[in-house]
């Protein structure tokens, strides 16, 4: 048995053949065909953050595979009615697939201990692996190749940001992110992200957009108030704003870069209106493509990896 929670116990291969199996699902798809691959399997969500993606990605791919899914809300007592050791056990023993998107990171590392099922991370403070999933997917489907690809991240290097980079260097792709000081992957995150990287120079942190976009293939970037840090807002606002992306950090680009985001989006804070409603923006493919992705992912946990 298998969970999702970062990228970094994760073997090249076994990333390759999820996107595979996403990509032959996608194909699938969107010609009308939606083989019942997860036939009568369950899976449940457990979210203690809002969400429209992945909330609803990974419903409705449980439905279209022939399966089903159960959102679990605050009725069923996580972390209230009674401890983790009884509800975590007792929960995924009725269903074959759980996701949880959690406020503390930790939270759903002891889920996946006491865990009968995979966990699947949903999103926490620390990480957001499927949102990467998905956008490596959309990498590959527009740059036709994850070779000499650069993927250049502006902003504070928060959760999506840290999953973009371990999959992104695990699977050969430059990732160059540029953030103030404050704003930066510690050390000791910035050595694990290399150290796994499937070359030894493919992450790159600087405080200097121009740098990062220099030569991308894709411009990311992230809102620079995540949920649960409103009170800093001001303060974010004020030290990010020379790390918006917009036709300016578009001209150190490539040619043909494309814009990157997880969505939802603050037009006017992170990025300009212009890039992310114009016709540079991947954005929609990047989420739709979360559907597809999580799809592959759960078909390989669930059908090819053995419980
Ligand atoms: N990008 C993303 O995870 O969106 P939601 O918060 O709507 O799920
Ligand atoms: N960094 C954002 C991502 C939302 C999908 C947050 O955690 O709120």
């Amino acid at each position: 048995m298998r969970h999702l929670i970062t990228w970094s116990d994760y073997q090249v291969a076994d990333i390759r053949r999820i996107l595979d199996v996403a990509a032959d699902l996608k194909k699938l798809c969107l010609q009308g065909i939606r083989p019942p691959v997860l036939e009568r399997r369950v899976i449940g969500l457990l979210f203690e953050k809002p969400s429209l993606r992945t909330r609803v990605s990974f419903e409705s791919l449980a439905y279209q595979t022939g399966g089903a899914s159960l959102f679990l809300g605050d009725d069923v007592g996580w972390g209230s009615r009674e401890p983790a050791r009884d509800f975590f056990p007792i929960l995924t023993s009725y269903i074959d697939c759980l996701v949880i998107r959690a406020k503390r990171h930790q939270d759903v590392v002891n889920a996946s201990h006491l865990s009968r099922c995979p966990v699947i991370n949903g999103l926490t403070d620390l990480a957001h692996p499927c949102q990467a999933l998905a956008d490596l997917m959309t990498i590959e489907e527009i740059a036709g190749t994850l070779e000499n690809v650069k993927i250049a991240y502006f902003g504070d290097a928060n959760n999506v940001a840290f999953s973009l980079a371990q999959l992104a260097c695990k699977l050969g792709v430059r990732f160059s992110i540029a953030a103030p000081r404050a704003y930066q992957f510690a050390a000791a995150t910035c050595h694990q992200i290399r150290e796994r990287s499937s070359q030894s120079d493919l992450f790159e942190q600087t405080e200097d957009p121009a740098v990062a976009a220099d030569n991308a293939n894709f411009l990311y970037t992230d809102v620079w108030t995540s949920m649960g840090q409103e009170v800093e807002r001001e303060r974010r606002m004020k030290d990010l704003a020379a790390y918006q992306v917009n036709e300016r950090l578009f001209a150190f680009a490539n040619d043909n870069a494309r814009f990157l985001h997880c969505l939802p989006a603050r037009r006017g804070e992170e990025v300009a209106q212009s890039v992310i409603d114009g016709e540079r923006s991947a954005t929609l493919q990047q989420a739709e493509n979360r559907l597809h992705a999580q799809k592959g992912l759960v078909v390989w946990m669930l059908t090819e990896l053995e419980r």
